[in-house]
């Protein structure tokens, strides 16, 4: 039971892009450049408490130890400043899986930071005003706050107010099973902001991916409408390969994959000509996640955990949208 009423603890799960978001429109609100279209998956969360104190700064402790508070105390602001409150954070947040390495842990944390801060200073946001607050945290954490499926519109006006996350199905309307194929656990060493600050200015291809995304998002939601898994599959496996084209032709090249990445990609392939119903995404680092049709993701966990390089793989389904859990 909680007892404080100046804390309250949140869940979030992360999420993956099918539909990729890399650019953004306006760095200071983060603003995405495209909108994206996400799965909310169930194992892999992110838990967060915060409670509002009389301390002289912020505090944070991820997995125990404790972490920089630049980031968080930027994002903090923005609640405080909702809230007319100055008080100071203590955040310990856990995740249950490795950070900072391509499985969306800022979308997660981020999703579960808003939630938990906004309610501990007792405000009641809508999960629109939530989706606009996380954006600002990490732009994938717009679509955290939802479950199932998600689409993040980048919105034209200059304040981002519409700029949010809007639910396409929640997760239990259409099944779907997805193999997280881990082959590392070592921290990406560009992260997102970075690099897509970077690919803005620095790739030639950058005007094409933007001018192309509206269509791809379209292609997509028609697609989830009508559960043709085979048409979101292949606009998935496109949308990740044109988003590492425009990785690789960034400046002198942001390489996120290694030779394991490569050897997963090819083996999904494989599976796909055996019959199998399973494409790939890969996000900003080097793990390979294998989207399944429903009742698949175990054989496919398994041919992919021999792959040479691959050190485990783990099955999901869809997850729930971020709650209140104390
Ligand atoms: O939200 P960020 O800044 O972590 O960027 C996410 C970028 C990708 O994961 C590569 C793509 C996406 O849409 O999630």
């Amino acid at each position: 039971m909680n007892t404080d009423p100046t804390a309250r603890a949140a869940r979030a799960h992360s999420n993956i892009a099918l539909i990729k978001y890399w650019g953004k429109r306006d760095s200071a609100l983060n603003l995405p450049a495209v909108g994206s279209i996400s799965i909310t998956l169930d194992a892999l969360y992110t838990e967060t408490r915060c409670a509002w104190t009389n301390a002289g700064s912020d505090s944070a402790t991820l997995n125990g130890e404790s972490t920089s508070v630049e980031r968080i105390s930027r994002f903090l602001d923005l609640i405080r400043e909702r809230a007319g409150i100055s008080q100071r954070a203590e955040i310990v947040s856990h995740n249950n899986f490795p950070t900072g390495a391509g499985l969306a842990s800022s979308a997660s944390g981020f999703a579960a930071l808003a939630l938990a801060g906004t309610r501990a200073a007792g405000l009641e946001m809508s999960t629109r005003e939530l989706s606009i607050l996380a954006r600002q945290g990490s732009g994938s954490a717009a679509r955290s706050v939802y479950g199932g499926f998600a689409e993040m519109q980048h919105g034209k006006r200059v304040d981002g107010g519409d700029a949010y996350a809007v639910e396409l199905l929640g997760a239990d309307e259409w099944p779907l099973e997805i193999v997280v194929a881990i082959t590392t656990r070592k921290q990406k060493t560009i992260d997102s902001t970075t690099g897509m600050t970077d690919t803005a200015t620095r790739s030639d291809f950058f005007e094409a991916w933007v001018s192309h995304a509206d269509s791809d998002l379209d292609a997509a939601r028609e697609a989830i409408n009508k559960r043709d898994f085979h048409a979101l599959g292949a606009l998935s496996e496109r949308s990740c390969l044109k988003m590492h084209g425009l990785m690789l032709s960034t400046g002198d090249g942001l390489i996120y994959w290694t030779p394991a990445t490569v050897a997963a990609i090819h083996e999904v392939r494989r599976l796909r000509a055996e019959g199998m119903p399973v494409y790939f995404t890969i996000d900003a680092g080097p793990q390979v996640k294998a989207l399944c049709a429903p009742g698949w993701g175990n054989v496919v966990a398994e041919r992919l955990g021999a792959v040479p390089g691959v050190e485990t793989t783990q099955l999901t389904g869809l997850g729930p949208a971020a709650r209140i859990v104390e």
